[in-house]
């Protein structure tokens, strides 16, 4: 018996039929071959063969955390996790030992449910023996675009979500439905808290280029949705002098990237660290507080 799970948070991303990035493919080849190198379609696999755990989460640009069903009702999210710019193994983000995390697979707040759901692209489905199977792995097309076989049977009659269409605002709520957004004016996201430096959406909204730009500036001002991310940093000066013509500085910064200063990289804990979306001043040696600047 296959049950299809309903998964509140998700539900205004997954209504209507399916199809994979392979149908897509067939009509948007440059999207496809761009997108399927990203950390995005890499987000989810399968065990390989000499790692005996079932799923590997997390592209490995970052970090790979291993999860493992250990029967019919319950999984295992591991306690210790793969961090690539360290190199080691250590423990779990949000563990306090490495034993490993336990979750009933229907528990009310369906923790490891939402891995995958944030992980993975379209419904999921769990068959009779517990075992989740993602209707396909990775963050792809239709995660960001909305389900599109009906697209893909009939492109000019029937059209697709476009993410960017509605402004920056609308772009945070889509893109935040995995990189988080504040879930309400009251849920008090402590923006100092280095841990939220991994929820891009929500710095991002509380920076002034945000909140002045009417809209303007959104996350493919930097960012193309499609392509893995862009470490060259002039990719990134180019986006802020598109608002920045000539910046004011008391002092020389040539020669050293706009993102250095104003976007500084935040450490979350010893093995991983983000950078800053709140685009601000700050002082040397405090990635999370904004300086305050004068007016002029
Ligand atoms: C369905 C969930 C989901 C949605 C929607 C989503 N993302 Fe992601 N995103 C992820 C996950 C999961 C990762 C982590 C990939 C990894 O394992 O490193 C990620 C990683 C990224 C990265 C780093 C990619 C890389 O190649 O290292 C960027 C940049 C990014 N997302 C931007 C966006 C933007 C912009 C949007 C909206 C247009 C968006 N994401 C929408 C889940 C999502
Ligand atoms: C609400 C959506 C969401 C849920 C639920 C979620 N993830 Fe993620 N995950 C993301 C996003 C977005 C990123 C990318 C973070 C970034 O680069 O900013 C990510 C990144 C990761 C990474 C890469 C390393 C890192 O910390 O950035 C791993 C590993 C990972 N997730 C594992 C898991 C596991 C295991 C679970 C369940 C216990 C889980 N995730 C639940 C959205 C989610
Ligand atoms: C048989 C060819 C075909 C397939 C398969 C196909 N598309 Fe399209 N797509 C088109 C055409 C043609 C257009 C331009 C439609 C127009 O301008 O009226 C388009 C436009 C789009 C757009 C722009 C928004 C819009 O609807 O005009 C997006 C986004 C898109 N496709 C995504 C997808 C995704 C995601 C898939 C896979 C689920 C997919 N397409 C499958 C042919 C296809
Ligand atoms: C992380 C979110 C995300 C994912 C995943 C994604 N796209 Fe897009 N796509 C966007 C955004 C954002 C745009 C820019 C258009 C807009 O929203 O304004 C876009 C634009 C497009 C367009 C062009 C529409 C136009 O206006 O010219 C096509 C076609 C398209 N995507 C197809 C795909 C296909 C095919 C895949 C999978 C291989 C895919 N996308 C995966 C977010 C995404
Ligand atoms: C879409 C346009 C846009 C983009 C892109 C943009 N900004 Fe801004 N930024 C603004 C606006 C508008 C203001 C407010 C200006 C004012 O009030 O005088 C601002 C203000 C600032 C401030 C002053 C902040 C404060 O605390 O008062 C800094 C610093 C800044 N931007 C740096 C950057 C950097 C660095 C980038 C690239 C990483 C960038 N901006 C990208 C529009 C943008
Ligand atoms: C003003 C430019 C700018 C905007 C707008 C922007 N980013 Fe970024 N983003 C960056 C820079 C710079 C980096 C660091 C790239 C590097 O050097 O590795 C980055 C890195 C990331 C990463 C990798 C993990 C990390 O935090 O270091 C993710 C994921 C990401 N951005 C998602 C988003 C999302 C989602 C949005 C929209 C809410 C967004 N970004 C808007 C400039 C931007
Ligand atoms: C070496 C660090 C550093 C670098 C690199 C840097 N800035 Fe700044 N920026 C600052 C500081 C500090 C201030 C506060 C004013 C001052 O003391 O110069 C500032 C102020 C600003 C302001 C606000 C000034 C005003 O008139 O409102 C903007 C906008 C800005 N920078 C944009 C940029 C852009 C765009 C780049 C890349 C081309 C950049 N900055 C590179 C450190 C830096």
């Amino acid at each position: 018996m296959k049950l299809l799970v309903p998964l509140m948070f998700a539900v205004s991303l997954r209504a209507g039929p399916y199809a994979t990035a392979e149908v897509c493919k067939q009509c948007h080849p440059v999207e496809y071959a761009a997108q399927s190198a990203s950390g995005h379609a890499r987000a989810l696999r399968p065990p390989a063969a000499t790692e005996p755990e079932q799923w590997a989460f997390g592209a490995g640009n970052q970090a790979v955390t291993f999860v493992s069903q250990l029967n019919a009702t319950d999984y295992l999210e591991h306690g210790e996790t793969w961090y690539t710019a360290t190199k080691r193994f250590d423990t779990t983000p949000g563990h306090a030992d490495t034993r490993g995390l336990r979750y009933r697979l229907f528990d009310p707040s369906a923790g490891i449910l939402r891995c995958f759901s944030c992980h993975s692209t379209g419904p999921l489905q769990v068959d009779g023996s517990g075992t989740i199977q993602p209707h396909e792995l990775g963050v792809r097309c239709e995660d960001c675009h909305g389900p599109g076989a009906e697209h893909a049977a009939n492109p000019t009659k029937v059209s697709l979500k476009k993410p960017g269409e509605q402004g920056g605002a609308a772009m945070n709520t889509a893109c935040g439905a995995c990189h988080r957004v504040q879930s309400s004016a009251e849920d008090g996201s402590n923006l100092l808290d280095p841990w939220n430096s991994r929820h891009q959406p929500l710095l991002l909204a509380a920076s002034v280029c945000f909140q002045k730009s009417a809209g303007k500036l959104m996350c493919t001002t930097c960012h193309s949705p499609h392509q893995a991310l862009e470490v060259r940093q002039e990719t990134y000066n180019k986006a802020c002098l598109g608002c920045h013509a000539a910046p004011k500085h008391s002092a020389s910064v040539t020669g050293r990237p706009c993102a250095a200063c104003h976007m500084p990289s935040v450490r979350t804990n010893a093995n991983l660290a983000f950078v800053n979306h709140r685009i601000a001043v700050y002082s040397d040696g405090d990635a999370l507080s904004p300086v305050t600047l004068a007016k002029h």
